[in-house]
């Protein structure tokens, strides 16, 4: 249980590190109409989706197991909770998983296209939304 929070609190400083490359480097790609890269640009937002999968697996876990998660909303209530309490056992877990769903959608989308041009601003569109919806709910007071 202590290992999980450790494993999901360390693995959050490599999903954001790279989640942020693929989004910028999608945004260059797109704005700059440059080639999209098999080597490069697909390996990056691969590497994207999959860390932000296994930090997705890692977190439905905590959130069954943690006190923080499930077992605080099921004994404070909605009510009960104060909004430190409600951002780990409700914000978070929800905004994250629809977080990682648009950056699945990203991906998917951005393989049904031949366009690099538009395969890259999927990406950044989908992966930007992903990114922003993470970082407004983080508990950057107990994490950092
Ligand atoms: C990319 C996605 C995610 C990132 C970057 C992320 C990041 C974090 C961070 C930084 C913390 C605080 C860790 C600490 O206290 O040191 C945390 C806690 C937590 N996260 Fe996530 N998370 C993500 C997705 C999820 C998802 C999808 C869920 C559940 C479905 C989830 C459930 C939780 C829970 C329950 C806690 C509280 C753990 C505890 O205090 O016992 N997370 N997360």
């Amino acid at each position: 249980m202590e290992i999980l929070q450790n494993v999901h609190s360390y693995l959050a400083y490599i999903v954001l590190a790279v989640l942020i490359i693929a989004v910028v480097n999608a945004f260059l790609g797109w704005l700059g109409k440059k080639e999209f890269k098999f080597e490069k640009d697909l390996r990056i937002s691969l590497f994207a989706l999959i860390l932000s999968h296994i930090q997705l697996l890692v977190g439905l876990i905590l959130y069954f197991v943690s006190a923080n998660g499930l077992n605080a909303l099921q004994e404070f209530g909605m009510g009960g909770l104060n909004s430190a309490a409600r951002l780990l056992a409700l914000e978070h877990p929800v905004t994250n998983i629809l977080a990682i769903a648009f950056i699945t959608i990203g991906w998917s989308r951005h393989k049904k296209t031949n366009d690099d041009t538009t395969k890259f601003k999927r990406i950044a569109l989908l992966y930007g939304a992903g990114l922003v919806l993470i970082l407004s709910r983080i508990p950057w007071g107990q994490w950092l």
